[in-house]
């Protein structure tokens, strides 16, 4: 480890430390603040002034005779809003989902969380934990896929580390915001356990295993009712069941009733009625609410309750005793979150075809390299403009770039060290591009897709995609290419799913996503084999049709209104993967697709029911020629008494770098928690205790050779039956203990510093997952 990077760790636990006080000690420290308030400071406290007017997004007002400074509050998921180039653009938050790397997303989070601390921004509005249910939904890119269980995974990951630097992480968009069109005129119709199994899941990951210390509202209804002013959401699950502490902010006039406030939102943002400067002071709240009290229809103790969560928030993350003052421009574009950047969209390239081995590149003189999606990109006002690379959507979850590695300039840079030509063609010509392509050893065709969100439409489409096409002819493009180089190559920068068409006629594909600033650096460190690829997909790829579910494209409805886009979520629980499996229907790409340029077994299947959960141990080893990361995956099916229910669940994973012929034990817990379902009657989770659980293993959801049984209620099972080479599995037990010293010996050879405490952290994470459970 450098010197630099063991004082930032330092003074990260440094940090960290300081800051970890119970929810308890916050509590009464903010009571004693609050106790002098006014109503009027109260009220301030809790209702956004600027309407947007100023640098941060959505801020409070000062308390001067309280000392208090005020609040910012600034998006978003991939880093800094508004920072004018000097934040760093990180890739989509998709994009770090795909590398299945919990240590990275820690990674990500803390450096995030620190570029927001040192502007003095106190709210990261981020991270965004919503579901992917419609491949064609525009923000998908802002979150982490469609498993419920994966996503909160994630976000915990992501909230952690944001908090680690003292400042709070808003988890959104609390909930049912799966999306675009209409989402502040729609209704999301959710079933009860769907509700709870998977769309509130990564909220109760995010309440009880990250103290997420703020949540934002969502736009549309949950069953007819808005969110904002969803007494139910707010106060009797999230407050009251799940036990948040925190305080729950609006989206972006996001509520459309002073009700809102007697529903349990405990913030109002940006605090005007609605969008623009004419409104600033002009709000559903601020002075309604002293009104509303005095009649007697709130009562002074909802007002207490929201300025102290605001406060409590703000004690608990160690911000009422020392925070930086706003300053949005510091420069914290810094070579440590450049190198993060590029390793994350490095680690999140998606390998989905290597035909003949064609990746990495390898003893070819001449490469073309063609597409528009190759070239430098323009940077339009929060990306409104797909011109260019794409290295992030459009919207509030996007950044103002300082530059995008275009992904030509670092292949032709790369491609120097190894005397290859590189010839291209810059434009989305078929023509053009057939003609550069047809004398070149490889050609590689940059293709995308784009999508974002509602308040902005790009090239027709309003936020979500109109279809799972690429943009700007890209079939046709790849069709002109393959048809006079057999050795094509298609990169595709998109938010999620395409159609793909052009499969079958080219050799290679990758899915880059939508990387970041460093985008070009990322996808050529994997194409010519400096990196490993190791990105899966966290959400099923597939034609448009075979999804359970979809987007609709209504006309505009007023905001908060009564007449609504009704979106039934009638899938429930079968959202995803679940969905294919349950109407068996094969994919273009399962859930945890994603190849490498090695291979890797697996086997040993052990599963054991104990007391804190299930523990699972797994041996995967890399059968091939080069060092790689293996993202070992485990799913369960639940026992028979639970009826209705999915086949497989996915509920556990690690990523572990293994040598050429390396083998390491894999040890994964399943906690109580985890093995619960959602009982509609007993309105509670339960545990079942009869019957047994399967457990699956392997690399993707249809991909699952080992598979082992336990008992519900922890006895040992007579018939255990392990599935996979039993053989095969005895043989390697030695090979297993002798490999992990060399694990151990080969440790410090790993070359990337992140590599090496990916290994070292997964110990950690093991223990971590041995967490608290509630079964409410
Ligand atoms: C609306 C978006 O839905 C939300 O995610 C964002 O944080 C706010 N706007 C503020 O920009």
């Amino acid at each position: 480890m450098k010197f630099s990077s063991v004082l930032s760790t330092v003074a990260l636990l440094f940090i960290s430390k300081s800051l970890a006080i119970t929810w308890e000690e916050a509590d009464a420290k903010a009571r004693e603040w609050c106790a002098d308030l006014t109503n009027e400071e109260k009220i301030s406290i809790i209702t956004g002034r600027e309407n947007m007017t100023g640098v941060c997004v959505g801020s409070i007002d000062p308390i001067e005779r309280k000392g208090f400074k005020g609040l910012c509050l600034q998006d978003g998921p991939a880093g800094v809003r508004f920072g004018k180039g000097t934040a760093t653009s990180w890739q989509a938050s998709i994009n770090s989902a795909a590398t299945f790397d919990r240590t990275l997303l820690r990674k990500v989070g803390e450096a995030q969380g620190n570029e927001f601390y040192q502007r003095g921004i106190n709210f990261a509005l981020a991270p965004s934990v919503g579901i992917q249910r419609a491949p064609a939904s525009g923000r998908i890119w802002e979150s982490y896929g469609e498993d419920p269980f994966y996503v909160g995974e994630c976000g915990t990951e992501v909230v952690k580390g944001i908090q680690s630097q003292g400042v709070i992480a808003t988890s959104k968009h609390f909930v049912g915001n799966d999306q675009e069109n209409n989402r502040g005129a729609s209704t999301s119709n959710i079933p009860e356990q769907a509700l709870w199994e998977v769309y509130l899941a990564p909220f109760y990951r995010l309440v009880n295993d990250a103290e997420t210390n703020a949540i934002m509202s969502s736009y549309n209804a949950v069953n007819g009712t808005y969110t904002s002013e969803n007494k139910r959401l707010l106060t009797d699950i999230l407050k009251d069941k799940m036990g948040f502490q925190g305080m729950v902010m609006s989206d972006w006039w996001g509520l459309y009733r002073i009700d809102s406030f007697g529903a349990g939102l405990d913030m109002n943002m940006p605090g005007g009625k609605y969008w623009g400067p004419d409104y600033v002071g002009d709000s559903f709240w601020g002075e309604h609410i002293q009104e509303y009290i005095d009649q007697g229809i709130f009562t002074q103790e909802r007002l207490d309750d929201a300025a102290l969560r605001v406060i409590r928030a703000l004690f608990k993350a160690g911000q009422m005793e020392n925070f930086p003052e706003v300053n949005l421009y510091v420069d914290t574009l810094t070579e440590e979150n450049i190198a993060l950047n590029r390793k994350v969209g490095a680690d999140s390239n998606v390998l989905l075809k290597n035909d003949e081995s064609v990746l990495p590149i390898k003893g070819v003189k001449k490469i073309a390299v063609i597409g528009k999606d190759s070239m430098p990109a323009n940077f339009c006002e929060d990306m409104r403009c797909a011109d260019g690379t794409l290295a992030l959507g459009w919207g509030s979850g996007t950044t103002d770039f300082k530059y995008v590695i275009d992904p030509l300039s670092a292949i032709t840079e790369r491609a120097k060290k190894d005397n290859i030509e590189v010839v291209s063609s810059g434009e989305d010509n078929s023509e053009a591009g057939a003609e550069v392509a047809k004398d070149a050893d490889l050609a590689i065709v940059f293709v995308q897709a784009d999508s974002g969100e509602e308040y902005i439409t790009v090239e027709g489409n309003a936020g979500d995609r109109l279809n799972l096409d690429l943009w700007h002819g890209g079939n046709e493009l790849i069709d002109a290419v393959a048809s006079v180089n057999k050795n094509t190559i298609v990169v595709i920068h998109a938010p999620g799913p395409v159609n793909v068409p052009f499969l079958d006629k080219v050799k290679g594909v990758v899915f880059a996503g939508m990387p970041g600033q460093e985008s070009g650096h990322a996808i050529a460190d994997v194409l010519f084999g400096d990196v490993n690829p190791s990105g899966h997909l966290p959400y099923t790829w597939a034609p448009r049709e075979d999804y359970p579910t979809d987007v609709k494209y209504e006309p505009e409805y007023p905001d908060g209104g009564e007449k609504m886009t009704v979106y039934d979520y009638n899938e429930g629980l079968f959202v995803g993967y679940r969905w294919f499996d349950k109407q068996g229907i094969e994919p273009t790409f399962a859930f945890g697709y994603g190849l490498s340029y090695t291979t890797f077994e697996y086997s040993n299947l052990e599963a054991v029911m104990e007391e804190d959960g299930l523990h699972v141990t797994l041996t995967v080893t890399n059968t091939g020629d080069v060092a790689g990361a293996a993202v070992p995956m485990i799913f369960l099916s639940f026992p028979d008494i639970v009826k209705d229910y999915p086949s497989r669940l996915f509920k556990g994973f690690d990523k572990v770098m293994l040598e050429a012929g390396e083998s390491k034990q894999v040890n994964i817990i399943v906690d109580n928690h985890d093995l619960s379902y959602y009982d509609v009657d007993a309105e509670k989770f339960v545990k079942p205790e009869e019957g047994e659980y399967t457990v699956f293993a392997g690399s993707n959801a249809r991909d699952l050779p080992l598979k082992t049984t336990v008992l519900a209620n922890g006895e040992c099972n007579s018939d255990e039956e392990v599935s996979g080479n039993v053989e095969n599995d005895e043989d390697s037990v030695d090979e297993v203990d002798a490999e992990t010293e060399n694990a151990e010996d080969s440790a410090d050879e790993v070359d990337s510093e992140v590599d090496a405490e990916n290994a070292e952290d997964s110990v950690d994470e093991t223990a971590l997952k041995k967490r608290a459970y509630k079964l409410y």
